[in-house]
């Protein structure tokens, strides 16, 4: 058994990725934190008691956490699906029920810290939207650094940015709060880009076989998807049509298959002056730098592998 934690910006591939390790029977959901990005943080929060709801697993908690970076009090972050880049691969709201549950009272920034300060257990941290909580918490507590395992981030590029011509939207949206995560000195941590998550395309074919399963879990990816399909397919479409990535859910489906990304050890930093290139991730991957190794930035992804995982974990569940 794995157990993680989760962190997001609730969202559709947040939303896969939240399915996938509420229901897979080799993954231990200990807790969900929410972030703002794609929507508003209290949006982030409702969407994933939703999901949670949804595949009956209502019994995780969920931890609400920061509504703006930890720096930028000025930054165009999304305060609402209008303002935001990615609305039409998101919506607002998800296209499921309304959530019967609440949120916890403690906060996900205090979640975080007593959680790794209390635990004999290795639990991996995920975060798969802006990392201002996770910024957050290293600074009360700086020891997070050897106390979680290995961290999974969902965000960067090498070759795309999806928010700016040069940045990833997670890292974006708090580029601050990256840069402090990626020179914290995390035991491990594997950084799952672009340039992974676009090789992991799910097609509408896909989606009719996931919704095929007969199983809730099925059905609401499926139709999570096609939600993401039609958003990409007009704004930024696939070589291959009528597919997107599901980049948060990749970051999921590796806990359960190391294979299901290529993986390289280099040192990686995030740009937060930068005139045209606020956000970016610098990959250092010819070690022109001469620095350490800081991360293991996977380059590529197999979608076979990728699709599998989400078709024999969706078949299997409610
Ligand atoms: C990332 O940005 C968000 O819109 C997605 O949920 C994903 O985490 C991809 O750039
Ligand atoms: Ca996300």
């Amino acid at each position: 058994t794995t157990r993680l934690i989760l962190d997001c910006d609730t969202g559709t591939d947040d939303a896969v990725a939240i399915m996938l390790a509420a229901t897979h029977p080799d993954l231990e959901l200990v807790g969900v934190t929410t972030v703002n990005g794609n929507v508003q943080v209290e949006y982030c929060t409702e969407n994933t008691l939703r999901v949670l709801d949804h595949v009956g697993r209502s019994d995780v908690p969920v931890h609400e956490g920061m509504d703006r970076p930890i720096v930028r009090t000025d930054f165009p972050v999304p305060r609402d699906a209008a303002l935001n880049p990615n609305s039409s691969i998101h919506g607002r709201e998800l296209p499921l029920p309304p959530a019967t549950t609440r949120k916890q009272d403690v906060g996900a920034v205090e979640f975080l810290v007593e959680t790794y300060r209390r635990t004999t257990q290795e639990i991996t941290l995920v975060p798969v939207g802006p990392l201002s909580n996770i910024a957050a918490a290293l600074a009360v507590e700086p020891g997070l650094v050897d106390a979680v395992p290995e961290v999974v981030i969902m965000g960067g590029g090498n070759v795309k940015g999806n928010a700016t011509p040069s940045a990833e939207f997670n890292i974006w949206a708090d580029p601050e709060a990256a840069a402090t995560v990626l020179a914290a000195g995390f035991r491990r941590v594997t950084l799952v880009p672009l340039d992974a998550t676009h090789q992991a395309l799910v097609s509408q074919a896909q989606c009719d076989e996931l919704r095929a399963l007969g199983t809730t879990a099925g059905e609401a990816a499926a139709t999570l998807i096609e939600r993401r399909i039609t958003g990409y397919d007009s704004t930024q479409p696939m070589a291959t049509t009528h597919s997107a990535p599901v980049h948060d859910a990749l970051c999921v489906a590796y806990l359960l298959d190391r294979d299901v990304v290529d993986l390289h050890h280099r040192h990686v930093d995030v740009e937060t002056a930068g005139r045209l290139t606020v956000g970016r991730t610098v990959m250092d991957l010819y070690f022109r730098g001469h620095q350490e190794p800081n991360c293991h930035v996977a380059l590529g992804a197999d979608p076979d592998r990728f699709f599998a995982i989400l078709r024999d974990t969706f078949a299997r569940a409610v």
